[in-house]
């Protein structure tokens, strides 16, 4: 040692990791954002406010404060801007049955140094296998995540002002396309390709927001059902690649391309990484979550989806980022 070391306080911040997931899961858990966004400031008050014990809340507190979620003022906890945003209950955009899901995830990692050596899962994790119960759970978790998605890629397309158009989504989960889009175009209808207890769920949220008369599901595998030719004007794939590999992303965007009818586009929405693999951080790690879970999926790299894209017959194809994903539109 010569004192000119750098400190190992970043080193050990990321081997312990996992006290960031557990406590941001357990804090959404028992709603504490919700609770100091309605006021609660102090473990105390948040201990009674939440049903746990005060030396828990304030271990809770510390740990946020240390992660920066919560932040000290005037001797007071209060959210920060990004916690408030997407940490408080209820909201679209809210995240905290995520942040509760990757919670009950946390030990499945500890595989990841036999998946590695295998190069694929070594359980019975993979998702993509027909009817997963993983599913069921993930898609509502996961339907925060795809609101400002959504929203950018009906911005980019001008779905709003584009009259009675169709859509198809393919492996559509909670149907959050179908709402945004839905709501933002009175004339719009949606169609949803899923696993039947899937589609039930979809069924169910769109019915909560006075859509179901313009949402039809169809229920099966989307890598056998038919599309049908030159139907929709908008078809979208949002967070299905990366469970895929190349052959089956070209065939299902070769079949997604004779869906649509002419100018008709596609949205694809996934975890991109550079062309060089040097960014973004997020889709970067995301890659070990499919080595876990899939047999052929990754993080995918835009040189692959353009090159898919090409094959399967789109020739005009534009990124629009919507961090940490990126939607990729494709005519
Ligand atoms: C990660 S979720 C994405 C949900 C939604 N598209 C989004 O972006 O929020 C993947 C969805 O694809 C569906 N899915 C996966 N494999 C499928 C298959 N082979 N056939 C039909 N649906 C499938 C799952 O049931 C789930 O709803």
């Amino acid at each position: 040692m010569t004192g000119n070391e750098p400190a190992p306080d970043g080193i050990l911040r990321l081997i312990n990791g996992y006290w960031a997931t557990g406590v941001v899961g357990t804090a959404a858990a028992h709603s504490l954002f919700t609770h100091l966004e309605q006021g609660a400031g102090d473990a105390a008050e948040l201990a009674a406010r939440a049903g746990i014990a005060e030396r828990g809340a304030q271990t809770l507190l510390d740990g946020l404060v240390s992660v920066g979620l919560v932040e000290l003022h005037e001797g007071r906890y209060r959210n920060t801007a990004e916690a408030s945003a997407y940490l408080v209950d209820g909201g679209p955009t809210s995240l905290t049955g995520f942040a509760r899901l990757k919670l009950k995830h946390m030990a499945g990692l500890a595989d990841l140094p036999d998946v590695v050596r295998a190069g694929g899962p070594v359980r019975d994790a993979v998702v993509e296998v027909a009817d997963n119960p993983h599913w069921e759970e993930l898609v509502t978790a996961l339907a925060a995540q795809s609101v400002p998605a959504a929203t950018i890629a009906a911005e980019a397309l001008g779905v709003a002002d584009a009259g009675p158009v169709s859509l198809l989504d393919v492996g559509g989960g909670s149907g959050v396309y179908s709402a945004v889009w839905l709501e933002a175009n009175p004339a719009a209808r949606s169609t949803q390709l899923d696993w039947e207890r899937i589609n039930v769920i979809a069924r169910r949220l769109l019915a909560e927001r006075g859509l179901a008369d313009r949402f039809t599901t169809v229920s099966g595998d989307f890598h056998t059902t038919d599309f049908g030719t030159g139907t929709y004007d908008f078809a979208v794939y949002s967070h299905i690649a990366h469970q895929e590999g190349p052959e089956d992303n070209v065939a299902v965007f070769s079949r997604l391309r004779d869906a649509l009818k002419p100018g008709g586009a596609l949205v694809v929405c996934d975890y991109v990484v550079d062309d060089d693999r040097g960014g973004p951080a997020f889709p970067l790690m995301f890659g070990a979550e499919m080595l876990l879970k899939s047999k052929q999926g990754g993080t995918w790299r835009r040189s692959d989806y353009h090159g898919w894209l090409v094959k399967a017959g789109f020739t005009d194809i534009s990124y629009h980022p919507a961090p940490p994903a990126t939607v990729v539109i494709a005519r």
